[in-house]
């Protein structure tokens, strides 16, 4: 076995927690808190939280938003869209980092990168906006050169790669399907890192599918959410937690080289 990456990072884990709120939001009521969600994932190891505040509000809150600022002790990473009303609710709040996703109402996730390269001007001022206020702005974006280098032209600090078309690649284990995919997030790693952005990466992230996104040395940070809440049903928070970070560890710490999920 060789040796860690020369230069590898340590690799961040952000534990979204849509998905309590979610749950919550079926009944209305307060029950399950995200907030409490939020500072077992801390416990267990998550390195910051992140929450969507989308436009419909389908899962987290305004009041979710204003009271994991105040009270979490890790930095919040708020995923929102590109809009005057998010922006304002972001320089309201300040997060820790802002990430840009695109979206539709109808969609059940964010289903794509965000379009930075048609974003132009409007998308540079918000970007500015934030990194004004301190904020640092993050692009969930395709594993695309054309989406990296319009995201360095609009002064963007960080790229989130979308990872969910490795993962459903293999939802539908196609080897070939897997292989491409990953080789196409380990490229854009490389050129975003090349272009002086923050890499980091996330969606539809389990473990079987984290080991080779952890593997690329230029990523230090995965955001996940999905899969931890739902495995949180059958063990709790940490279990799920710990086990996904000492994936993330082990192959931090393995051989350099893209893998399939195994
Ligand atoms: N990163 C971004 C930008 C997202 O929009 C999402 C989904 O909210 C995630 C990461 C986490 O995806 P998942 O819930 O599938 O792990």
């Amino acid at each position: 076995m060789s040796s860690a990456p020369s230069g590898s990072k340590f690799l961040r884990l952000g534990v979204n927690i849509d998905h309590v709120a979610t749950i919550r939001n079926a009944r209305g009521g307060r029950h399950p808190d995200p907030l409490r969600a939020a500072h077992l994932a801390v416990e267990a190891g998550a390195d910051g939280i992140t929450a969507h505040l989308r436009e419909d509000r389908r899962h987290i809150s305004d009041s979710d938003i204003a009271r994991l600022k105040s009270e979490l002790t890790r930095p919040l990473n708020l995923e929102m869209a590109a809009t005057p009303e998010m922006l304002a609710i972001a320089l309201r709040h300040v997060p820790n980092a802002c990430c840009l996703v695109p979206e539709r109402r109808e969609e059940r996730t964010t289903e794509g990168g965000l379009d930075v390269v048609r974003g132009g001007e409007p998308l540079a001022r918000i970007v500015g906006s934030l990194r004004d206020a301190g904020i640092r702005v993050s692009l969930f974006i395709e594993a695309d050169e054309r989406a990296i280098e319009a995201s360095a032209k609009v002064g963007a600090d960080i790229v989130e790669l979308h990872t969910g078309q490795y993962c459903e690649r293999a939802l539908e284990d196609n080897a070939a399907g897997i292989a491409r995919e990953v080789e196409r997030l380990r490229r854009a790693a490389v050129l975003a890192d090349e272009a002086g952005l923050e890499v980091h990466a996330g969606h539809g992230l389990t473990y079987n599918t984290v080991v080779a996104v952890a593997r690329m040395p230029q990523i230090v940070e995965l955001n996940i959410g999905h899969f931890l809440i739902g495995e949180a049903i059958f063990g709790g928070m940490h279990s799920a937690i710990r086990h996904m970070r000492s994936l993330m560890d082990q192959a931090r710490a393995g051989p350099h080289r893209s893998q399939a999920p195994q």
